[in-house]
This record gives C-alpha cells, sequence and structure tokens, in this order.
C-alpha cells in the first residue's frame, strides 16, 4: 500500500450531518473525490438535495444519497439508520458536522440577549440539543453499528473556540455605548465545542479496541463575506493574517476519514492560521 493510497474511500460509505451547509458541502466534496459514497443528510431534505444539486454540477456521477436526519431527535437518527440498514447502506464514517451558530447582532435599548448574564435556558438547550447531544444521537446509532462491525471512523467538527475563549472584542458594535447592549459570542458555542473534544476523548478510548477511530478538527473561521470591519479585527489575531477559504479543510477531511490517519485516535486536529498559538 503506497502512502497515497492510504486516502482511497472508495467502498467506504460516509455520512454528513448538517450537510446542506457551507463547510457540510465541502466535506461532501472532499468525501467524493476520495472515492467515498456519502449520505448527505440534514434537518430537512430540501437542504440536503440543495447540496446533492450543487455537488453534481463538478462531479456528476458522485454516488450520493440525500436523508432528513434531526440530529437532536433520537427517534429521526434512529429512523434513519433503520431506513438506511434497510437499503443495504452501513455507515462506515460520521462527521459529525450539525451545529447553530447565532449572528451576533445588536437591539439598541436591550441587555443583549447573547449576554452570560441574560442567556436564556431554551436557546442554551436548543444549542446544545443540535451542537452536543446531536454527535451523542449520531454517534451512538451509527458509531454502535461500526463497532459490532469492527471497523469505522468519527470525525467531530469542533472549532478555534473548542480550544480557546473567544475574544468579545471582535463582535464590538459601533455606536452601542451601553455595556451591556454589546453582543458576544454566546457561552454555548465554547462549550459545544469544548464538549465535542471531550466527547472525542471518551469515544475514541471506548472504542479504540473495536476498530472505531474518533478525532476532532478545530477549524478558524471561514471567509464568507463577513462585515469587513470584523474581518479586519479577526485577521490581527491570526498569525497567517487571514481567514480560512472555503476549501482548504477538503484536504484535512481527507486525512482524518480514510486509513491516512489509522494510527490516530481521540486527537483534535486544529487548523487555524495559527490563532490558538499566539
Ligand atoms: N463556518 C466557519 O467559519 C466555522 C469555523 C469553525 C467551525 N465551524 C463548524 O463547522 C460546522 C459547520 O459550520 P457551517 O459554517 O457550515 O454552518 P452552517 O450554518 O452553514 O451549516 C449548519 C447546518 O446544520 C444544519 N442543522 C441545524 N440544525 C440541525 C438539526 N437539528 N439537525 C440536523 N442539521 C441541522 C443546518 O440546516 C445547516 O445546514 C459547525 O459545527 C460549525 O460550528 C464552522
Amino acid at each position: 500500500m503506497t502512502a497515497l493510497s492510504r486516502y482511497d474511500l472508495n467502498g467506504r460509505t460516509a455520512l454528513v450531518t448538517g450537510a446542506g451547509g457551507l463547510l457540510g458541502r465541502q466535506h461532501v466534496a472532499a468525501l467524493v473525490e476520495a472515492g467515498a459514497r456519502v449520505v448527505v443528510t440534514d434537518i430537512d431534505t430540501k437542504y440536503a438535495d440543495a447540496a446533492i444539486s450543487a455537488i453534481r454540477e463538478t462531479s456528476p456521477s458522485a454516488d450520493l444519497v440525500a436523508a432528513a436526519i434531526d440530529v437532536t431527535s433520537q427517534d429521526s437518527v434512529r429512523a434513519a439508520h433503520e431506513a438506511l440498514a434497510g437499503r443495504g447502506i452501513a455507515v462506515d464514517i460520521l462527521v459529525n458536522n450539525a451545529a447553530i451558530d447565532p449572528k451576533v447582532t445588536s437591539t439598541p435599548g436591550v441587555m443583549h440577549s447573547s449576554r452570560f448574564e441574560a442567556f436564556s435556558v431554551p436557546q442554551w438547550q436548543t444549542e446544545i440539543a443540535v451542537g452536543l447531544t446531536g454527535a451523542m444521537l449520531c454517534s451512538q446509532s451509527f458509531g454502535g453499528a461500526m463497532a459490532r462491525r469492527r471497523r469505522g471512523v468519527i470525525l467531530n467538527i469542533a472549532s478555534d473556540l473548542g480550544v480557546i475563549a473567544p475574544d468579545q472584542r471582535l463582535y464590538r458594535q459601533p455606536g452601542v455605548t451601553r455595556e451591556d447592549e454589546q453582543p458576544v459570542k454566546p457561552v454555548t458555542y465554547s462549550v459545544i465545542k469544548h464538549g465535542l473534544l471531550g466527547l472525542t476523548k471518551y469515544l475514541a478510548t471506548y472504542w479504540a479496541e473495536h476498530g472505531v477511530r474518533v478525532n476532532a478538527i478545530s477549524p478558524g473561521g471561514v471567509f464568507n463575506n463577513q462585515d469587513p470591519a470584523f474581518v479586519e479585527r479577526l485577521m490581527r489575531l491570526i498569525p497567517m493574517g487571514r481567514m480560512a477559504d472555503v476549501d482548504e479543510y477538503r484536504a484535512a477531511i481527507q486525512f482524518l476519514c480514510s486509513d491516512a490517519s489509522s494510527y490516530m485516535t481521540g486527537q483534535n486536529l486544529v487548523m487555524d492560521g495559527g490563532r490558538s498559538v499566539w
């Protein structure tokens, strides 16, 4: 086996959650490029279908299957797992990607709802349910089946904010004079992303002898036409002086989901332009 052939995913089936979003589509494209069949899932099949149409424009022969999975619902995850099994589809690679990342904007005159002192229990529960409970439920169903087959890979999509705290100066809005009206990156994002790294280590050791490897990737922010003032402030915090291009994580996804990383489990690959080491 050559080193390059270890990246080959022909004959493997991957499943990506939240695959209709910005990075989910990139993960699907990366897995397709390496030869995998990919189950493209999102909370509604219309998002999965849209992602599939976009990917087919550049990869017309891609082997793609759409499925609706609400990762917050154990019933939804189990039903999808059973439906796929009924079609003879066993998932070898699970990418826990779905998350909610609320836009940080401000409403003058009221304490901002993103601030820790005002943070509501429903918002806490909603975001944790998608970003953290969702990864647990999908790992339980699909990872459990991998462990029984004694083969599989789970990749949790964390963030540079799974390693460092958010720098709240990035999110300050000009003209908002009262401190408690300034929006912040919500506490949930930190808790979810740090939690995913805990889940990664837990499952890596739990299933190490069952042939299931579990790793995480911590991407830095992707440039997506954000407010120029925000981008300017963020760039100053990144040694490489720029945000990531949207397709810049594809090679890492291929590495972490394939036998190229066959002796790696329980780890977190930080790709953040150096931000977390400054
Ligand atoms: N974009 C970035 O700069 C960046 C940086 C670091 C980490 N990340 C992480 O990468 C992942 C993807 O981010 P993105 O920017 O593509 O986000 P996105 O908002 O574009 O996509 C998220 C997807 O999750 C789906 N989703 C929401 N609730 C769901 C549910 N209950 N069940 C199933 N799917 C659900 C949404 O429909 C959406 O398609 C997230 O985990 C995010 O935290 C993103």
